[in-house]
């Protein structure tokens, strides 16, 4: 039986999605012991973890204690679901091809923080998420799956982050659920979903959304 492991630091929106989809969800795990969405895991019976980052030295220290919980429950993927800590080498090397994030715009457009005020204040006019394989630079991995929404004109980055929201809580369970279900491979940086279109393999991803 497949499982994954989701990695935490807040709210959990994205984690209960995964939930919510059904995915074999072997446990939670967060960084943050006041993130509210430790209490939606263990309302469902997911066993939770919360394993606080400041009562370690470093972040080689607090990466292989974590990794240490991780690989108690053997899991076939590991996913950041709002999980705001950067990760040392060595531990996204441990997980290399079974470690996915979803991030809160089009990359390689706006990597890092404060996405939707970025998009809004450049006017880009497409916004979007992205579900990648991780890679030791940050939010540069291999794409799995976009989606992209329209920026209004009267948008705030609250009203754009939500529009964007809804479209993470779609596509980050199909992503997990393809991984899952062995539809992923890796080809050099591109990710091949497998999926059929037109009778022909696609290497583009068939989420986008206009
Ligand atoms: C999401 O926007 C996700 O893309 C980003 O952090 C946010 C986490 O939200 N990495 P939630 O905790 O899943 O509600």
């Amino acid at each position: 039986m497949q499982s994954m492991v989701i990695l935490i630091s807040g709210r959990g929106s994205n984690m209960q999605a995964l939930l919510e989809a059904g995915l074999p969800v072997a446990a939670v795990i967060s960084n943050n012991p006041a993130a509210e969405g430790l209490a939606f895991s263990r309302a469902h019976g997911i066993p939770t973890h919360a394993i606080d980052h400041r009562a370690f030295s470093g972040r080689e220290a607090f990466d292989s204690a974590l990794a240490e919980i991780i690989d108690t429950y053997q899991p076939d993927l590991v996913a950041l679901a709002g999980f705001m800590r950067i990760l040392s080498e060595s531990f996204v090397n441990h997980y290399q091809g079974r470690l996915i994030n979803i991030h809160p715009s089009l990359l390689p457009a706006f990597s890092g923080l404060d996405t939707h005020v970025r998009a809004l204040q450049e006017g880009v006019k497409i916004h979007g998420c992205t579900v990648h394989f991780v890679t030791p630079k940050l939010d540069h991995g291999p794409i799995i799956i976009q989606a992209a929404v329209p920026v209004l004109a009267d948008d705030t980055p609250a009203t754009l982050a939500a529009r964007v929201l809804a479209q993470e809580h779609r596509i980050y369970p199909q992503a997990a659920n393809w991984f899952l279900q062995g539809q992923l491979t890796l080809a050099e940086n591109r990710v091949e979903t497998g999926i059929a279109c037109d009778g022909q393999k696609v290497l583009y991803s068939p989420g986008i959304t206009s």
